[in-house]
């Protein structure tokens, strides 16, 4: 991918004051300026409350890389980049602060070429700031591009989400909208589109006929730390399952698009998505952690789970019967996220195997995170005379087969697709809804009187 391809735009991170922009999004442009894949000319406009002038605010972002993202490795290189970034003192509720900040946007670029507005604020001013954004003629096109990114979580549910898409396209056309899952950017969950659609031997068995069941799990060892006040009305099928596990679904289960194209990919996600049965509570667990309840922000009478694990059935021809399982949570032992696809076992076995001894059905292991890679077992001979199996397994390794080419951060890859237009790992606003769909009646059960 060429920074050609890029246009040279001015992005703007609203709520820039906050963590997302320290930790995530300003270490993923300043890597992506490093390796030049981002034009000269890119400039980055915090907007937020504190009263930073651009170099506060520079040295805050910086402070940010050397602690949490690593370092800057050579100053030079930041000292060029800082130069691109500047700072607007404003109120999210404020309209006159938006009709500052667009006259320093005019300053900065008299040319008024593209611009990518990031909504990196708390959740409750997405709408606020996109018609705001709107009042002060911001959202144009007819100079320059104007797309807008928005972070999770997308509403906290069908109705919330409904809502939030009409304010934003109230102002936005939906082809302007990217809203981020940042799972969708990580190498490997791409790469089960690659394993799947760039090679030939899957497909004839991926389906009902072959497979037995399917597990997706995303396992965190951290707690939900300081995140008390949001995580204790959200909870794990919020934070996790309506858009994490749902997506790994999707491209696991989809459909072959008919291109890697934006839309072809996601009508493939909602038919997917649509195709979930209703889940029945009795297939559903859910625990929540010791200690939880002492997280400051959490209610000590807490019942919020932050762990759960469901079995989903897709009602269509590929994957009629084929019991899907999904499990996600905060605290456990190991931090884990994979996919395995259990294969059945064969139907008729003509070895003479030792007594109580029997064949391990095939199993394909997608390692997102850590050691990311793919590992398929089957059973072997064991040497010697007898008629015994031994489960074996191939191994693709990212470290191993692709040394010297580390797996980029996520908030990179979807920056760069965002600056180039790109909106095939962006949700469309009707697969979000549809996943609150399947979500919604979930936590309704839950939360049902027994
Ligand atoms: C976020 C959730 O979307 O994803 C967090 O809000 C969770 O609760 C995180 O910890 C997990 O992401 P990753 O990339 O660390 O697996």
């Amino acid at each position: 991918m060429s920074p050609q391809s890029i246009p040279p735009t001015t992005i703007v991170i609203f709520g820039a004051s906050g963590d997302l922009t320290q930790r995530k999004l300003v270490p993923a442009l300043f890597h992506l300026f490093r390796k030049g894949q981002l034009p000269g000319e890119t400039r980055v406009v915090g907007f937020a409350r504190r009263p930073y002038s651009d170099d506060e605010f520079r040295a805050h972002l910086r402070e940010g890389l050397e602690t949490l993202a690593g370092g800057v490795a050579n100053p030079d290189d930041w000292t060029a980049f800082a130069a691109r970034i500047n700072y607007v003192q404003g109120d999210l509720d404020r309209s006159d602060d938006y009709r500052k900040l667009e006259e320093t946007l005019a300053r900065l670029d008299p040319a008024d070429r593209a611009r990518l507005y990031y909504l990196a604020t708390a959740p409750e001013y997405y709408a606020t700031t996109a018609a705001y954004i709107g009042v002060a003629g911001m959202a144009d096109q007819s100079r320059g591009r104007r797309h807008i990114v928005i972070e999770k979580p997308f509403g906290r549910d069908l109705g919330t989400a409904r809502n939030l898409n009409a304010a934003l396209h109230a102002v936005f056309a939906e082809s302007q909208i990217y809203r981020i899952d940042h799972y969708l950017g990580k190498e490997t969950a791409q790469n089960i589109l690659y394993f799947r659609f760039a090679n030939t031997i899957w497909e004839p068995v991926w389906n009902r006929r072959y497979i037995d069941h399917v597990q997706i799990t995303v396992a965190e060892t951290v707690d939900i730390g300081n995140r008390g006040g949001y995580y204790d009305h959200a909870g794990v099928a919020r934070d996790m399952f309506q858009n994490h596990l749902l997506q790994l679904l999707c491209l696991i289960a989809m459909e072959p698009p008919a291109s890697f194209q934006a839309d072809m990919l996601r009508n493939e996600k909602v038919k997917l998505l649509s195709a979930i049965r209703p889940v029945d509570i009795a297939d559903t667990v859910r625990a929540q952690y010791n200690g939880y309840r002492r997280h400051p922000g959490v209610a000590p009478d807490s019942t919020t789970p932050t762990y759960a694990a469901i079995k989903l059935y897709l009602d269509n021809w590929r994957w009629k019967g084929v019991p899907f399982y999904l499990r996600s949570g905060k605290a456990l032992k190991e931090r884990i996220s994979e996919v395995d696809v259990h294969f059945q076992s064969p139907p008729h076995v003509m070895f003479n195997l030792p007594p109580g001894k029997d064949l391990s059905p095939n199993q394909l292991s997608i390692r997102i995170q850590p050691d990311e890679g793919i590992r398929l077992q089957f059973e072997a001979k064991r040497p010697g005379a007898s008629q015994e199996t031994v489960t074996v397994a191939m191994k693709f390794d990212y470290d191993e087969s692709l040394p010297g080419e580390p797996l980029p951060e996520a908030y990179e890859r979807l920056l760069l697709d965002a600056l180039r237009g790109d909106a095939a790992l962006f949700m469309r606003s009707d697969e979000i809804e549809t996943a609150w769909r399947i979500i919604d009646p979930i936590i309704a059960g839950w939360n049902a009187p027994a």
